[in-house]
């Protein structure tokens, strides 16, 4: 169980110097499927999976329901200060899915629709947001031996991982394997509709000014839309290992 409390700043700046040499990040666009390859490559080599899109969901979720004015940099700040977020194994062991807690309370579930995804992405640009979250981020790795997946990782949060991989895939097939997803969660969901949040997901990711979506130089980049997802993480394991 780790839960994330705020740390300071030089926490921060301690952990950006060091040498996380058991870092693997994962990033790539929404609905590339990122999650599920992460979950399965960190479980392959005995690994920590960090999903840093349910931290951002949580967050929005948390705003959202306090009714931040997010324009507000001090307001938000503050409301920041109030968070607490808290990752568990949801099957009790390593390699299973991976729930979170916002200030003790479950939201595993509620932070997955799509309207959640939206709100995530909106707050994802703002700069105390980012802070607090790449802080806690950092925290988390600098045990080591952690799978880092989002749209920064590689870029941001973790610059010196020892292996990077960027995904992508074409939004038609992103937004079907998002609609499947759905399904087997019952949720439905209709196709033109998520292919639409996708492709505006996507712009707000890639242009916004902080910490954009975008592979890092030394990344691989691997174009998954017509790769099943065990060559994906065959692919990665090949490489790592
Ligand atoms: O991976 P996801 O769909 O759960 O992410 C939800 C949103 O959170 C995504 O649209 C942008 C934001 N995000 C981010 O800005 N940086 C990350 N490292 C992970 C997610």
């Amino acid at each position: 169980m780790t839960v994330f409390s705020q740390p300071s700043l030089s926490v921060y700046k301690t952990l950006a110097m060091s040498e996380p040499k058991q870092i693997v990040t994962i990033d790539g666009p929404a609905g590339v499927g990122k999650s599920t390859v992460s979950r399965l490559v960190a479980a392959a080599i005995g690994f920590l999976y960090l999903d840093t899109g349910a931290m951002y969901r949580a967050v929005g979720l948390f705003l959202v329901r306090k009714g931040v004015e997010l324009e507000n940099s001090a307001v938000l700040t503050a409301a920041l200060s109030g968070l607490e977020l808290e990752l568990f194994f949801a099957d009790g062991e390593r390699g299973g899915n991976i729930g979170i807690r916002l200030n003790g309370e479950d939201v595993s579930e509620a932070i997955r629709t799509p309207a959640m995804a939206m709100v995530a992405s909106r707050v994802s640009a703002l700069s105390p947001v980012r802070t607090l979250l790449t802080a806690m981020q950092r925290d988390f790795g600098g045990k080591g031996g952690v799978v880092a997946e989002g749209r920064d990782t590689g870029t941001v949060v973790f610059p010196r991982a020892a292996h990077k991989f960027f995904l992508d895939a074409r939004p038609e097939i992103r937004a079907a394997r998002r609609v499947d997803q759905l399904a087997l969660r019952g949720v439905a969901a209709d196709y033109k509709e998520i292919l639409a949040m996708t492709i505006e997901r996507d712009r707000n990711d890639r242009e916004r000014a902080l910490a954009p979506l975008r592979p890092a130089a030394d990344a691989h980049c691997l174009d998954t839309s017509d790769m099943s997802i065990a060559q994906v993480v065959g692919a990665i394991l090949e490489k790592i290992q």
